[in-house]
């Protein structure tokens, strides 16, 4: 057994990747095809030569209906999803996609080389193996060599394969805006599930990540498969369980109105699409992709500051005297940053108007932004700032000088989404412009934070005749774009934050986590749907980026009251924020809400960079438990959660995980209660629940004893 990442085994002609604790083996038959073998737990793979043999089962499913192809193309009998489909300008619309050669540039690096029998066009199938997380990257480069343009009907950036169960069930999340991140699960049967987003962004409708599992797999353990890929723009998973009883996910940006040409001498790089296998259940699944992104996706290691944000105590009524107002309320809570929201520059009264004219309102803020951002620094928190640079109202200045810079068709009135229409940031005009402003903006003033919005879809998904592209897409290069600045904002400002919000989670993905400090993942505060919220988004995303903001009670979306203590509970499990209007909090609001903030950065760390355990979750039962484990497993945290109190029934005991069995650990419950229990008993016996009445909820600190 190798102990490398990456070995080819000649003899067998198999590919071995290897992480911690997974095998992932596939090979190269004697026809030239790539074939998938083996995906799971560590084995021996010598012996797994003989999977690479196949055979056919009929006129109608020939031999190649049985393989199960590592990265293929449309043609000759091959009718699963494919990997790639193309157009030759001769109009041949096959693909006989073979190996070539393969090359292993560094230890943990493989790249296979599949080329046609006659077009010159390549596809390099890249892995990169993330041993200590089981975790493998995988995306595609596809070569255009001929002399002539190639028409891509679809290119998807990974196909994965999970064989030998009986049953699979696919996990993953729908939701809408204001609830995005509902888990979902579905038996798979013959045919195909697709999960996906045709809307210009990745959407609140589906997320791009999937869990494949037996039917039995827990949170706490069970064998499961999954994956996630780093695309922010239109994106597709198929989820495909064949008739010969394996499933295949394939995944990539979406071919719905995706195709696109690839001129001669170019290539197309597709997103990373990361697998990776557990037998730990989804527990262990999402502290896999935590630590990823922690390692390898997050670009900063620093905690999540505590924030203040105006737009839920102020809407677009921004007004310097008001502003300062809440800031100085907000430093007395121990607020780390004010961020000034939505409704600060141009003639944004309402969402019918200014957006797109970046300048400081003047009525709004007579002696200029900078006397706010001074207050703000003297009151020692940091300033930040609301954007949303891919829209624009019609009415604005932007629009009237700028009108062929809004995507389009000639001969259609563009779709108004809250009033207003959206720049082609594929445009290499209009990319300049957003980059100039925001330079200007992070240049003209001290601003450590940009708040990142885009509330509405791509609609009229066309260019002005003035800017016809020769068959690029604009869904790609819009995407690309946002890469492009986000990476050089970055560059340019490297002490400012960005946080990646879209009308809340509409934008989270791998994709933009790469360039995201944080991310706003829904514009629903209410604390009690925001658990469903955000269990939802931890099942593939880190709690490291997830802001949750205290609002007022009762919540306006929902009229739901909540005390203060369950809505700081729950805000408290990733980026702590405060949105309510705190200039009517009373005193005793207040001071109950600074203690909080103290208390929370007693635990953040914990929170933000520890381990996660969902240990009790209200799709099942009336209580909601997390976990929040150190790396060196010192302290935990746990939040639980009751929704309503049943007398007399069962008392429940809340088994916790990951502790040192024998390690005693001191445990507060609400600063109160102190008991010393082992590690042992505490995962096994557990601890008492006592949560009483309707929306209780307790904090427990746990603290090993030297
Ligand atoms: C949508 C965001 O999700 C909100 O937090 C707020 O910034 C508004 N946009 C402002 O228009």
């Amino acid at each position: 057994m190798s102990s490398l990442p990456i070995t080819y085994l000649e003899h067998s002609q198999l590919f071995e990747l290897r992480t911690s604790k997974t095998s992932y083996l596939f090979g190269i038959r004697p026809n030239g095809s790539v074939q998938h073998v083996y995906w799971g737990e560590q084995v021996e793979a010598s012996e797994c030569g003989y999977r690479l043999k196949n055979r056919g089962h009929s006129s109608f499913d020939a031999e190649v209906n049985r393989e199960i192809e590592e990265f293929g193309g449309w043609g000759g009998c091959n009718y699963a999803e494919p990997g790639l489909k193309a157009t030759f300008q001769d109009g041949v619309r096959d693909l006989k996609l073979a190996f070539a050669n393969f090359e292993i540039p560094s230890d943990d690096e493989l790249v296979v080389h599949l080329a046609d029998d006659h077009y010159s066009l390549r596809v390099e199938v890249h892995y990169r193996v993330i041993a200590e997380h089981d975790l493998i990257e995988r995306y595609v480069t596809v070569v255009n060599e001929e002399e002539h343009p190639v028409r891509i009907e679809q290119v998807m950036a990974a196909i994965w394969s999970v064989q030998g169960q009986r049953d699979y069930r696919l996990t993953h999340v729908t939701g809408r805006w204001a609830g995005e991140y509902q888990l979902r699960e579905t038996m798979l049967s013959e045919g195909k599930k697709v999960l996906e987003s045709r809307r210009g962004f990745t959407g609140p409708h589906a997320n791009p990540w999937f869990a494949i599992d037996n039917g039995k797999a827990d949170e706490a353990s069970g064998k499961v498969w999954f994956g996630a890929l780093g695309w922010s723009g239109n994106w597709k998973i198929v989820a495909e369980k064949t008739t010969f009883g394996h499933v295949r996910i394939v995944g990539g940006i979406n071919d719905f109105d995706g195709s696109f040409v690839l001129q001669p001498g170019t290539a197309y790089t597709s997103p990373v699409f990361v697998g990776g296998y557990t037998s730990g259940g989804f527990g262990e699944m999402s502290r896999l992709l935590h630590g990823y992104q922690h390692d390898h996706v997050i670009p900063t290691d620093k905690l999540r500051k505590v924030l203040y944000n105006s737009w839920e105590a102020t809407e677009f009524e921004v007004t310097v005297q008001g502003q300062l107002e809440l800031a100085r309320r907000a430093a007395k809570l121990g607020v780390e940053r004010f961020v000034v929201d939505d409704g600060w520059f141009g003639a944004r009264h309402s969402d019918r108007a200014g957006l797109g004219d970046w300048q400081v309102n003047a009525e709004k803020f007579p002696n200029g932004l900078q006397e706010l951002i001074d207050e703000v620094k003297e009151l020692g928190m940091e300033f930040g700032i609301w954007v949303e640079p891919e829209s624009v109202n019609p009415d604005s200045d932007l629009f009237r000088r700028h009108p062929e810079w809004v995507y389009q068709f000639p001969t259609r009135e563009g779709t108004q989404l809250r009033n207003q229409l959206l720049l082609n940031l594929g445009l290499p005009e209009v990319k300049a412009f957003v980059l100039d402003f925001m330079t200007e903006l992070l240049s003209s003033y001290d601003i450590s934070f940009i708040k990142w919005d885009m509330n509405r879809t791509v609609t009229e998904p066309g260019v002005h005749p003035r800017y016809q592209q020769a068959g690029e897409s604009v869904w790609i290069k819009h995407v690309q774009h946002v890469y492009e600045i986000w990476a050089e904002l970055r560059r340019r400002f490297p002490h400012v934050e960005f946080e990646t919000c879209a009308g809340g989670g509409a934008r989270i993905d791998l994709g933009m986590l790469r360039y995201a400090d944080q991310a706003w993942i829904s514009d629903n505060t209410d604390a009690r749907d925001r658990l469903s919220i955000q269990e939802g988004f931890t099942y593939a995303y880190s709690p490291a980026v997830m802001m949750c903001w205290v609002t007022e009670s009762p919540h306006g979306f929902n009229g739901r009251s909540l005390p203060m203590s369950y809505r700081f509970h729950s805000s408290m499990m990733g980026g702590l924020g405060i949105g309510a209007n705190i200039r009517h909090w009373s005193p005793e609001e207040m001071a109950e809400a600074k203690r909080y903030v103290e208390l929370y950065k007693e635990i953040r760390a914990t929170v933000l960079q520890g381990s996660l355990y969902r240990l009790e979750s209200l799709r099942y039962s009336n209580t909601a438990a997390y976990q929040y484990l150190s790396q060196d497993r010192k302290e935990s945290v746990v939040f639980t959660f009751l929704q309503s109190q049943h007398f007399g029934a069962e008392e429940r005991h809340l088994q916790l995980q990951g502790l040192d069995a024998g390690v005693k650990y001191e445990v507060t419950i609400d600063e109160q209660e102190l008991l010393v229990l082992h590690g042992s008993n505490l995962m096994h016996v557990g601890l008492p629940l006592q949560l009483r009445g309707d929306y209780g909820s307790k904090l427990i600190r746990l603290k090993a004893i030297q």
